[in-house]
């Protein structure tokens, strides 16, 4: 892929993020070879709403990734940016129906979800006649149950697709399966946990085959979704994952005929980006070091959940030769107090001049970020020959006054 050349870095005081176009091969990579080892027949999507940079998804695209979409908005941004859409996996709870209906007339993926597709799909069926559809349904399975040590994200459970152990999913079938050209040739498993064990896709792969089982499906696909780890040396990564999910859909699926798709977003893109921020000023107050620097929790954890950040240090003068501090408050370039983004201890003192620079930052940050009183800010790409891209440029008054009126 060739780039215009740009060596452009933000001004010095600007905070940015940083891709390093070798680290996404290598996860690229890894990825595909743990897919074609595993099972070989498989099919590699990215979910857009984890990062949604324009650079990124063409990037991914000509890796032959396909575009997870669960929105209009992102299926309109995926076109605009060339992929077709027989190369989209429509998901979601909330879809749209002209964009339902282009995905599945153009033999994309669609996960159906909500109780009214599948009134859409009776309709459709009526609607095409002389067409034979293949649709997926979003399994929603008891994970607590299957998995008493997994970390739910939310403590309920689940809320997406169609529950196994009441029967909704059972009628979700019964329906499709009683329409004369419609069959049911995927299951969607996609489960967010926190703990993101390797456990946990080994009990849901053994759940697509007990459904498959149990209802006599013949699946063209099993998609899995996304939610694994990785980039991170203290956690597992695809090579862990892979062997697992299909050791257990081997145990009844045949590889030449039912294909894996994925859908990862942050594991794909985290070992690959930084967020690069600049010391600015060093306060004492009573007794507490506040460092204020030019970045902001609102660009890496717009939720203000976190409290802890993967992160290294880049010192403008010899820290050998610098105090130990007890306490070092990082605090973020916005006037609200609760802009802190952790506390360092026994560390370095800090001095204006010093990056911090924060590790693993590529997923739900460059383009979930709120516009509070500092926009977007630029995103550089470190291409493979250490060459630097501008693949966004710092937003603006230009792109915040864009469709206002007054
Ligand atoms: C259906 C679906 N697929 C894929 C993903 C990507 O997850 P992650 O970025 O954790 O890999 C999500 C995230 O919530 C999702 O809901």
């Amino acid at each position: 892929m060739t780039f215009p050349q740009n060596q452009q870095l933000p001004p010095d005081t600007a905070p940015f993020f940083r891709i390093r176009e070798k680290d996404l091969l290598y996860d690229i990579c890894l990825l595909r070879d743990s897919l074609r080892e595993n099972w070989g027949n498989f099919c590699m999507g990215y979910s857009v709403k984890t990062n949604s940079l324009p650079w990124l998804l063409t990037y991914l695209k000509e890796q032959g990734f396909y575009a997870e979409v669960v929105s209009e908005t992102e299926f309109d941004l995926v076109r605009r940016l060339g992929f077709r859409a027989d190369q989209v996996i429509y998901n979601g709870p909330v879809k749209d129906r002209p964009t339902f209906e282009t995905v599945l007339l153009a033999g994309g993926y669609v996960n159906l979800d909500s109780t009214w597709e599948l009134a859409w799909m009776e309709e459709l069926s009526r609607l095409y006649p002389d067409r034979s559809f293949s649709i997926g349904l979003r399994a929603n399975v008891d994970i607590a149950a299957l998995c008493p040590d997994e970390i739910l994200v939310e403590e309920e459970g689940g809320r997406f697709g169609y529950c196994y152990e009441n029967g909704g999913l059972k009628t979700a079938i019964q329906r499709m399966n009683a329409l004369p050209n419609v069959k049911v040739g995927g299951l969607h498993l996609h489960s967010s946990t926190q703990s993101r064990t390797v456990a946990v896709y080994g009990a849901l792969a053994k759940t697509a085959v007990r459904i498959a089982r149990e209802y006599a499906l013949a699946l063209d696909y099993v998609d899995m979704g996304g939610g694994y780890f990785g980039g991170r040396g203290d956690k597992p990564d695809y090579r862990d994952y892979f062997p697992e999910i299909c050791r257990n859909l081997g145990e009844f699926f045949d590889r030449e005929r039912t294909a894996l798709i994925v859908e990862p977003g942050i594991s794909l893109i985290s070992r690959a980006t930084t967020f690069e921020t600049l010391v600015l000023d060093c306060k004492d107050i009573r007794g507490r070091k506040f460092l204020v620097t030019s970045g902001s929790r609102v660009n890496l954890n717009p939720l203000v959940t976190r409290h802890s950040y993967p992160f290294h240090a880049e010192y403008c003068s010899d820290p050998a030769k610098r105090p130990i501090e007890a306490s070092q408050w990082i605090c973020g370039a916005t006037c609200m107090e609760y802009d802190r983004l952790f506390e360092w201890k026994n560390a370095p003192a800090l001095l204006p001049g010093d990056k911090i620079v924060y590790d693993t930052a590529g997923g739900y940050t460059m383009c979930l970020n709120p516009l509070f009183i500092h926009y977007f800010p630029a995103v550089i790409i470190e291409k493979t020959d250490g060459s630097l891209f501008t693949a966004r440029e710092a937003w603006t008054n230009d792109e915040y006054l864009q469709k206002n009126h007054w």
